[in-house]
């Protein structure tokens, strides 16, 4: 239900290295890009979800572990790794959980930020899928 991109990784022997390009490994035009990190413990984040925005997101840096939900199904994710990207699109509630203490969060987005695309209240998120 929520696509894993795989980056491949170009680095060489000196080490690692991704790149991201909007309409190449990333599918759709990057408009803002935002990272989460020195998350304080056990601290949880999101729980919202957008009318209308796609994000690609990547674990730089230690875990973190997703909750998405689409009001049918709740499905978590753990990530990782640098080179995996969780592309979510459409109404899904997100939370994210369990940030390690070294966790780098990057966000890819495809709209600039605007709190007018936010569904906070998840009652108000379960009318809009048609849960209620
Ligand atoms: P929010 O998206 O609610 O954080 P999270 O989902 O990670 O818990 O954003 C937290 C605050 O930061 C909120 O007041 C909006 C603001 N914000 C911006 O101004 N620009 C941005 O690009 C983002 C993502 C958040």
């Amino acid at each position: 239900m929520y696509p894993l991109i795989f980056f491949n990784n170009i680095g060489d022997e000196r080490g690692s290295l991704v790149s991201l390009e909007q309409y190449k490994n990333i599918p759709f035009e990057i408009k803002r890009i935002y990272y989460i990190f020195d998350t304080k413990n056990g601290v949880a984040r999101g729980f919202h979800a957008h009318y209308n925005l796609e994000q690609v997101i990547v674990c730089l840096k230690g875990s973190v572990t997703f909750v998405l939900d689409d009001g049918m199904k709740k499905e978590s994710i753990t990530l990782t790794s640098p080179t995996t990207g969780l592309h979510i699109q459409g109404l899904k509630w997100r939370e994210m959980h369990d940030f390690s203490e070294d966790c780098v969060l990057m966000v890819i987005a495809s709209e600039l930020y605007d709190e007018d695309d936010y569904i906070r209240e998840y009652d108000l998120f379960l009318d809009k899928v048609g849960r209620k």
